[in-house]
């Protein structure tokens, strides 16, 4: 009772003293979010001290279906979070006290028809994110555009009332990174990016209809990523040799260094990863490659390939395929179907970390992962293994972390082998024993060492 009066009586204190009160002050920042709030709490601001130095604003997960005239009077916040909250309008001048400082504006998942003409007020806004908003028709204003594209360097949009794409974007002649969320869009014109071909780093387009990579992508000539993720249509077809032909490269070689062309409904590797010479990232996932091919991996030309996803790819053994990427320092397998590791189903010489959660793994040979010095983590969290594979021991001194998480592990007196070579002081092992109430680790640091010689 009394310490229930004790903590009452704090969380008074404590609420009564914030003087963002209903909102949190956390550092630089107002949060705000999932707070039931049903309008922009002006109040709070007007009376905050030293409010014009913090940084973010979190409105986030609320109910604030409008903004009125000057919703942040007395702020000079750069960073305003408004995503989820049920927004249909905001008034012109929304924005009045903030509209040279506010640099990032989020306000996805809302209820807006037309792009705010509040944002043309914006004068150094860099980030704006409006995806998954009922936006009618496919041109977005120009007036508004036009203005934002004095500063804007990243956009965000996309939503299913979309069907065209919208070529108002060539206003932003600074942009660096674009993506588009969800679309009914099927087709891209060839001039889609016109106005950003020398400025755009980063381009990711997802969950669209579209049945093919287009075209318009071999127009931006410093492209480094392309995230073209969950457009089912695709298919192994859909990936055109075409749209990575870089126009300012006379080997006709791309920018690209990091790709992701997950869930396309792939089978294979894409002949295009011949032209791909840079690639250091490529990610696969949730693609139905049964096996990987020799001939589909020798399409990877780039010597400096670092980083493969391919996870949930429906894959039953390590492909051998794979030890041609000699480069590889991460391998993630996750999510496929593989039960054994056999003698030389890996071996790259430069690999640190290995992701095989979640496969049905019962058997690792003694003998796998030799010549691999410089491993640090490796994972098989969610896969069937009792116990500690022996191979372990090929890689053990410079593993930092084992990962049997969700592995029902048997601890016994067996596991002597295994702590009697390692430091736990240095090796972290994530999961719990099965035959008993502890977790492995702790088994090994208070029960092994009482086990019998
Ligand atoms: C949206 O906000 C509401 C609260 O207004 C919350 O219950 C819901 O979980 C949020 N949705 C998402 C996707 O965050
Ligand atoms: C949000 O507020 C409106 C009234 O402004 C109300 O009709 C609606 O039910 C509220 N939604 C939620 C999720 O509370
Ligand atoms: C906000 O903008 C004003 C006007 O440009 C500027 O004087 C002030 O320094 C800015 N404040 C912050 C915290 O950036
Ligand atoms: C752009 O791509 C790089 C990887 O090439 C990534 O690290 C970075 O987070 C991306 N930036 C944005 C804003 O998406
Ligand atoms: C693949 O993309 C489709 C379309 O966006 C989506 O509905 C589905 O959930 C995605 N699947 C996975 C595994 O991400
Ligand atoms: C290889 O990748 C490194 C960064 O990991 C980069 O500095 C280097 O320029 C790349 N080499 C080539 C030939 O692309
Ligand atoms: C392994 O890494 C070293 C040092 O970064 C590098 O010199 C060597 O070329 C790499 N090996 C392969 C096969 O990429």
């Amino acid at each position: 009772m009394k310490i229930f009066f004790i903590l009452a009586l704090a969380w008074h204190v404590s609420t009564a003293d914030d003087p963002c009160h209903p909102c949190h002050c956390i550092n630089q920042n107002i949060a705000c979010s999932n707070s039931g709030l049903t309008a922009v709490p002006t109040s709070t601001f007007r009376n905050l001290p030293n409010a014009k130095s913090y940084q973010m604003l979190d409105l986030s997960n609320n109910n604030i279906s409008d903004l009125p005239q000057d919703a942040f009077a007395n702020l000079a916040i750069q960073t305003i979070l408004l995503n989820n909250v049920s927004l249909v309008s905001m008034h012109l001048n929304a924005f009045l006290s903030v509209s040279t400082n506010l640099t990032e504006l989020q306000i996805a998942d809302n209820k807006i028809k037309t792009i705010p003409t509040a944002l043309e007020k914006l004068k150094v806004l860099q980030k704006l994110d409006i995806r998954n908003n009922p936006i009618v028709g496919s041109e977005f204003d120009d007036k508004v555009f036009q203005s934002l594209g004095n500063t804007l360097k990243e956009f965000h949009f996309g939503s299913p009332t979309i069907s065209q794409w919208p070529l108002t974007l060539t206003h932003f002649p600074k942009l660096e990174v674009l993506d588009m969320d969800g679309s009914k869009i099927q087709w891209l014109p060839f001039t889609a990016f016109h106005g950003f071909e020398f400025t755009l780093k980063n381009l990711t387009i997802r969950n669209t209809e579209l049945f093919q990579v287009p075209q318009a992508i071999s127009s931006l000539v410093h492209l480094q990523t392309l995230n073209f993720d969950n457009n089912v249509n695709v298919g192994d077809n859909g990936i055109l040799a075409s749209a990575f032909t870089n126009p300012d490269d006379v080997s006709g070689s791309s920018s690209i260094t990091h790709l992701s062309l997950k869930n396309n409904s792939l089978t294979t590797m894409p002949s295009v990863l011949r032209k791909l010479t840079r690639l250091q990232t490529l990610e696969m996932d949730n693609n139905q490659m049964w096996y990987i091919s020799d001939n589909s991996v020798i399409n990877i030309q780039s010597k400096n390939l670092s980083d493969l996803s391919l996870q949930n790819c429906n894959l039953d053994r390590i492909p051998h395929s794979l030890l041609r990427l000699s480069s590889l320092k991460s391998l993630d397998l996750t999510g496929n179907r593989i039960h054994s590791i056999e003698l030389n189903d890996i071996s790259q010489h430069n690999m640190t970390k290995l992701y095989l959660s979640n496969n049905p793994v019962e058997y690792v040979s003694d003998d796998a992962f030799r010549n691999m010095p410089d491993m640090t983590e490796i994972s098989f969290a969610g896969s069937k293994l009792k116990h500690l594979p022996h191979a372990l021991m090929n890689i053990m001194t410079s593993l930092k972390t084992i990962n049997l998480d969700g592995c029902d592990v048997e601890c016994t007196c067996d596991l002597t082998w295994f702590s009697g070579k390692i430091d736990l002081n240095r090796i972290q092992i994530i999961g719990d024993c099965e035959t008993i109430e502890k977790s492995v680790e702790d088994y090994m640091i208070q029960r092994v060492p009482k086990c019998p010689p």
